[in-house]
């Protein structure tokens, strides 16, 4: 008899069981692994066999490969010592609303394919719009990440622009512009690849000196591109840069993108999410006058990736960009959001239901708090770091990532940046934390976020002491 069904809800709970205690015992005890794994490119390949078995396994085999051979080649993102890129948490309540959704496994494509799904989606998107103090003319959707949100953003700029393209397509109209800062996300300059517009079509706009965009320079682009009969249409503005965090002067750019018709995008992806801080609404200042905005709960918000908040006050021009309705798909519904139609991708899971639980599990006050904390440990970084000889901060911390580098008088440039990879290199190598560095107008500096909940002022501090020790370490070599 060929064997049918899953597996029994016996096993299931023995294992559910086990993983629980395998997770909390994870998060209770961080230090036993390195945060940036140590395994050699193919090594987890070749510890797996090269095809799937033949005969059924057990789960607690399953477990105990995970845990031998995965684990170890696992990057600890998940980690207090993990201050690179920018620092995420899948949080207690966020993987419960995960596992949930697993369970259920709905596809909230249509309202009908699961009610609940997108009901949720649209009022936990309500709250967060609330928490993040925007207008009430603005409506969400969740997508996976930023980069998509953002494609979707100029993609509807290019609706709004030009109807005509959805039908016929790029050919015979006049090439459609887009304009970001030199610090914006690489995914701005992607999503103009992806929508026919190209690298070419996609202007930079130089920064100041604190890595802001210049709006009197994106007005002469503008005016340029509009003389040499090209069509604006989508301004980029962002508000905590990948690499310094800065912000953009979006009330200064909204003047322009009202003055020329162009569709505003805000990318708060990290650094939006500071807006529920009462002291920090300033980041946000203009906002209320974008087309739409990202702001990624997957990163600054504790829930675990993916999720991705985008907000427009143009949603019908979302979904006239992309509607498009099979046979199949039709339902007799009136007045309800059928998600499907606000993007590329048909089948969505249901990702309301963990930013739910982590709204729920902590509230606008234990989220203030916790950002507060964050932004408070990294000026109390950036203090120690202006305190100490040969090292400085190399950009304005307005949240809670700090650019700073070692930089001895009297050293050459080229000799700086090699000491600062190299010092980056020797923190990592001893496994306790994870930092990363960018390279701003030629110089190599450290870059250190903190943005996991579980990160204390203990991690910082012990991060600060590796990196002196590796910068005495690096100069002795
Ligand atoms: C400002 C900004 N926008 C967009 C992104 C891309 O985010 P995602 O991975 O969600 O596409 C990042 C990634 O760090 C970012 O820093």
């Amino acid at each position: 008899m060929p064997e049918a069904g899953d597996i029994s809800a016996d096993e299931f709970r023995h294992a559910g069981h086990q993983l629980i205690d395998w997770i909390a015992d994870y998060w209770e005890h961080p230090e036993r692994y390195p945060v940036l794994s140590r395994a050699r490119p193919g090594e987890i390949a070749r510890a797996l066999p090269a095809s799937a078995p033949e005969e059924p396994e057990t789960l607690d085999t399953i477990l105990r490969d995970f845990e031998q051979i995965i684990v170890p080649g696992v990057t600890h993102w998940n980690h207090p010592g993990f201050l690179a890129y920018f620092a995420v948490t899948g949080s207690a309540p966020g993987v419960l609303g995960e596992l949930l959704s697993a369970a259920l496994n709905v596809n909230a494509m249509l309202w009908r394919t699961s009610p609940a799904a997108t009901e949720l989606e649209e009022v936990t998107l309500d709250w967060l719009r609330q928490l993040l103090n925007l207008p009430g003319t603005f409506s969400g959707v969740i997508y996976d990440t930023a980069s998509i949100s953002s494609m979707v953003a100029m993609a509807a700029a290019r609706e709004a622009a030009s109807p005509g393209v959805k039908t016929r397509g790029l050919a015979g109209a006049p090439p459609m512009r887009v304009y970001c800062s030199d610090q914006a996300h690489s995914s701005i300059e992607k999503a103009a690849i992806t929508l026919g517009i190209g690298r070419e079509g996609t202007r930079t706009i130089p920064s100041d000196a604190e890595y802001r965009m210049q709006p009197a320079r994106l007005r002469e682009a503008i005016e340029r591109d509009i003389a040499a009969g090209d069509r604006p249409i989508f301004v980029a503005a962002t508000v905590g840069t990948t690499a310094t965090t800065s912000v953009d002067p979006v009330l200064e750019i909204a003047d322009v993108c009202e003055e020329f018709g162009l569709w505003l995008h805000v990318d708060g992806a990290y650094g939006g999410t500071a807006a529920v801080i009462p002291e920090m609404r300033w980041v946000w200042e203009g906002v209320g006058r974008a087309d739409s905005i990202v702001v990624n709960p997957h990163k600054w918000l504790f829930t675990p990736i993916d999720c991705s908040a985008f907000f427009s006050r143009r949603l019908d021009v979302v979904r006239a960009a992309f509607s498009l309705v099979p046979d199949y798909l039709r339902t007799s519904e009136s007045d309800v959001h059928n998600y499907m139609d606000y993007g590329v991708q048909l089948g969505r899971r249901f990702r309301a239901l963990k930013l739910w639980f982590v709204l729920r599990a902590y509230g606008r006050e234990g989220i203030v708090d916790r950002l507060r904390e964050h932004i408070r440990l990294a000026h109390e970084l950036e203090g120690w770091i202006q305190a100490t000889p040969n090292w400085e901060v190399a950009a304005p911390v307005p949240f809670s990532t700090v650019c700073f580098r070692y930089n001895p008088p009297g050293v050459d440039e080229e000799t700086v940046n090699a000491v600062n990879l190299a010092i980056i290199d020797c923190v990592n190598n001893t496994g306790e934390v994870f930092i990363s560095g960018t390279r701003l107008r030629g110089k190599e500096v450290i870059r250190l976020a903190i943005g996991h909940i579980r990160t204390t002022e203990e991690h910082v501090h012990r991060a600060w002491d590796l990196l002196q020790q590796a910068a005495r370490a690096v100069n002795a070599g």
